[in-house]
């Protein structure tokens, strides 16, 4: 046995991973379930913010489930700023992992262990994300937060609400592995005439549309070879039932349409 294992409690080196002894019956599976379902603008993959608090124009509405809606559970949340979000990578829960993978902010062309990345393709598809807490609210009787800066899909499950602890939490001497090569290079957004005027028409309807456009195509959400520029492609997303349309241009991006999502079955009528 190795002699640094000699004064470990014998629970510990009956623990699976310590090689020579036998496995005990620890459990290795776990069954949660979500204890909220987070509501956001983003009803595809493609232009969610790589990570939280890049575009602070996304709001989000998290509603507890049955079992933790209830007044007394979020007693004393309202004095924090900020919370974690632990979540599940709901829409690629199939699509499996590997053990390196290329974050797409370094170009798409160099490989790191997953555990180095916030990859959401990982052994337990687990995402954590730091968000703004912008309100609390009773509707009618259902208990939700306001919240503001994510980077979670619409419909997305959250097992695990904890506060942001600054004192704790914030750690003015880390470093930032690779990520510090990263620089963030938000490209300036303009509307020509005909989404100058969707956009005017939808505002009432969608509370803050323009910054939340503005900051989604800033952060370039297409592949790391086709941004800064490039060249001049055609991009659509989805926010929440509206399709976004922009061009990419040397000098930054133009958006050209924002028009309601047409349903296969409206198409019909
Ligand atoms: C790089 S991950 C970072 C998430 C979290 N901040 C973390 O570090 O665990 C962010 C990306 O996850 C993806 N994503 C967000 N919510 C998801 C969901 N419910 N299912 C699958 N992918 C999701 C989106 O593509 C988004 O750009």
């Amino acid at each position: 046995m190795d002699a640094s294992l000699l004064h470990w409690p014998q629970e510990v080196l009956t623990m699976p991973g310590c090689t020579g002894y036998k496995l005990s019956a620890m459990i290795q599976e776990f069954n949660f379930k979500a204890i909220a379902t987070l509501y956001s603008p983003f009803a595809e993959k493609f232009a969610v913010p790589r990570q939280p608090g890049l575009v602070t124009a996304a709001r989000a509405e998290l509603h507890f489930a049955s079992g933790c809606n209830r007044e007394e559970i979020i007693r004393g949340l309202e004095g924090f700023s900020h919370l974690w979000l632990i979540f599940v990578f709901h829409q690629v829960i199939d699509e499996g992992w590997t053990p390196t993978v290329r974050p797409p902010r370094l170009g798409g062309n160099r490989r790191v262990g997953v555990f180095a990345t916030r990859s959401p393709f990982r052994p337990n598809p687990i995402g954590l994300s730091v968000v703004k807490l912008e309100g609390i609210e009773k509707r009618n009787k259902q208990w939700l937060l306001h919240l503001s800066g994510v980077d979670l899909m619409n419909g997305t499950p959250i097992v695990d609400i904890k506060p942001y602890v600054p004192y704790v939490d914030a750690i003015a001497t880390a470093s930032g592995g690779f990520t510090e090569q990263i620089e963030p290079n938000p490209i300036p957004v303009n509307f020509n005439e005909k989404a100058s005027l969707e956009l005017e028409y939808f505002v009432n309807e969608y509370p803050g549309l323009e910054m939340l456009i503005r900051q989604v195509i800033a952060q370039q959400p297409q592949p790391g070879y086709l941004r800064n520029g490039v060249s001049r492609r055609s991009y659509g997303m989805r926010l929440y039932d509206l399709n976004i349309r922009w061009l990419t241009a040397q000098q930054g991006c133009e958006v050209t349409a924002i028009e309601k999502v047409v349903s296969a079955a409206e198409e019909e009528t």
